[in-house]
């Protein structure tokens, strides 16, 4: 890697951020802001010579998450996510909003909604509601509690950039389902274990 390539990936990465907080600040976290979000997230993914696999350390098991940009004070999170072939992911949400953006490679995200009413602890029933094929020129947004799964498809590493409402480093709190169990387990807060 370069240094050139650093540098400019690194002067795109604040550009895009910039941006985006000129969305925010106009408009907060919904629907339409994310979308105008997942546009530039695209543009800036399809700048696929910043984002060369080659230059990140791989996955040592099934993904691994780079931070590009992590804002201080709570700020936004930008994070290159890589997928090995294979690897899948169970539904889960978040707790934050996020942006997809594919770079390379292909990965089949499974949209979720949970449709019982959360009475009864551990207990979950959820419903497939739509799917995206994360590729080259595609991405998404989800809302702090929107639901999906993943699975890498094909035989390339997935490169996906996300953008987060904060940094994965600050994510409140995971919810993983598994509806083959109709169960729910929330992790603790990344928060509570960096205060503990
Ligand atoms: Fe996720």
């Amino acid at each position: 890697m370069t240094m050139d390539v650093a540098a400019r990936r690194k002067d795109a990465c604040n550009r895009f951020l910039r941006r985006a907080h000129a969305v925010l600040d106009l408009e907060g976290s919904t629907p339409s802001a994310l979308h105008a979000l997942k546009l530039k997230l695209t543009a800036l993914a399809a700048r696929t010579e910043l984002f060369a696999v080659s230059d990140f350390p791989m996955p040592l098991a099934q993904g691994r998450l780079h931070t590009l940009v992590a804002e201080a004070d709570d700020g936004l999170g930008l994070h290159l996510l890589i997928g090995m072939p294979g690897k899948m992911s169970q539904p889960h949400s978040h707790g934050i909003w996020c942006v997809n953006a594919s770079v390379s490679g292909k990965e089949r995200h499974v949209l979720w909604r949970r449709t019982d009413d959360a009475s009864k602890p551990g207990y979950a029933t959820i419903a497939r509601t739509g799917e995206v094929l994360m590729e080259p020129g595609h991405g998404y947004a989800m809302a702090d509690l929107d639901i999906h799964s993943q699975e890498v498809v094909g035989r390339q590493p997935s490169v996906i950039l996300a953008l987060y409402g904060y940094t994965f480093e600050r994510f409140t709190s995971v919810v993983w389902y598994q509806p083959e169990f109709s169960s729910v387990r929330a992790l603790p807060s990344r928060r509570a274990v960096a205060a503990s």
